[in-house]
């Protein structure tokens, strides 16, 4: 079939897809994506592969090529329970790994290998070590947003859907919670629990101000603020709500305001916006450049290559799946 007949016939087949995203990509740049869309759905059914998308992926990913979506919590929890031989993780790196720990004998594949994550990077195994040999006997609680060697260094993990939940079912007087010196500072605000922290930040969260969230309720009056824990804690104080990626979107889905403001990631109101028409998306966003490097086309050639596949060491995997699974024990 020639390039222009090709396109048409990927138009076609997708045109009951760009329906479901129709408010929030401009009919104009669905002919750049149909084609890729197209082709990765049949990739799927021939590999047997499923992609997992986080809450941050924008809408096309989101809405037309995912199998599974949600926060870091769903996305970790679903991956044990795919039947699929192949799971394409569209998010950033430590969400690949954590699929891979909980589905060892699966291929998991990350678009783009460089999709890291600022609060990842901001600690290594050698920080695990000295604060064990500062703080020996204090658990350490490590969110999920780490390497797995880190994870491997600590005894449970927790996401921003279950932090206060993991902590308090440690019934420990101190806890040391890394990377996220905000979630963490958070977390002790709602448990009443002693944390020590990291100086870990999220790059995109930190830059949200307490006086930019006063200033859009002022010029939007009745807006209801969801915020995410990474923020700082100035700002969840503006907020009317704090919760996961997944947890903002519940409120939306169960109250429907009639103005939102997320203070999170770009993507969400989108993503959001998709199913609901009748809300209005406030959006002083700002965008995860991680996140951001995950693209339908390289979504399609990780699947027609079968690259990138993640591994890990199995000393370190074996570790670190211990305290993936101490978290997803705690209900
Ligand atoms: P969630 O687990 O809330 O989706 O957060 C992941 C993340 O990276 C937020 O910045
Ligand atoms: Fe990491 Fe922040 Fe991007 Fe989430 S939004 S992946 S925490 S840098």
């Amino acid at each position: 079939m020639s390039a222009a007949l090709n396109a048409t016939a990927s138009l076609y087949d997708t045109a009951s897809l760009y329906d479901r995203v129709k408010r929030v990509i401009p009919a104009i740049e669905w002919p750049v994506f149909a084609d890729d869309i197209a082709a990765i759905i049949q990739l799927k059914r021939e590999r047997r592969a499923v992609v997992l998308a986080h809450n941050y992926q924008t809408p096309e990913i989101f809405n037309c090529v995912a199998d599974i979506v949600g926060d870091s919590l769903a996305l970790a929890r679903e991956a044990i329970r795919v039947d699929a031989d192949v799971i394409v993780l569209a998010g950033v790196h430590f969400m690949a790994e954590t699929a891979k720990l909980l589905n060892p004998g699966k291929t998991v594949l990350i678009p783009d290998p460089e999709a890291g994550c600022s609060l990842a990077d901001s600690i290594t195994p050698a920080d695990m070590r000295l604060l064990r040999e500062r703080y020996p006997g204090v658990p350490i609680v490590t969110y999920v947003n780490t390497s797995a060697a880190v994870k491997a260094a600590s005894d449970i993990c927790c996401t921003s859907g279950n932090a206060r939940k993991i902590v308090e079912s440690l019934g420990a007087p101190h806890v040391i919670m890394v990377p996220d010196e905000y979630l963490a500072q958070n977390i002790a605000q709602e448990t009443g629990v002693q944390i020590i922290t990291w100086a870990g930040h999220c790059e995109v969260h930190e830059r949200f101000t307490a006086s930019q969230i006063r200033t859009l309720r002022r010029e939007n009056p009745g807006v209801v603020v969801l915020a995410h824990p990474e923020c700082p804690p100035e700002v969840v104080a503006e907020a009317d709500f704090a919760g996961s990626t997944a947890m903002m979107s519940d409120f939306v889905d169960a109250r429907a305001p009639a103005r939102v403001l997320l203070v999170t990631e770009c993507s969400m109101s989108d993503n959001i916006a998709v199913r609901h028409p009748e809300v209005e998306f406030v959006r002083p966003c700002n965008l995860c450049p991680h996140m951001k490097r995950i693209t339908l086309p390289k979504i399609r050639v990780a699947l027609e290559q079968m690259g990138h596949e993640v591994r890990i060491e199995a000393s370190v995997a074996a570790r670190a799946r211990q305290a993936v699974e101490r978290m997803l024990a705690v209900r």
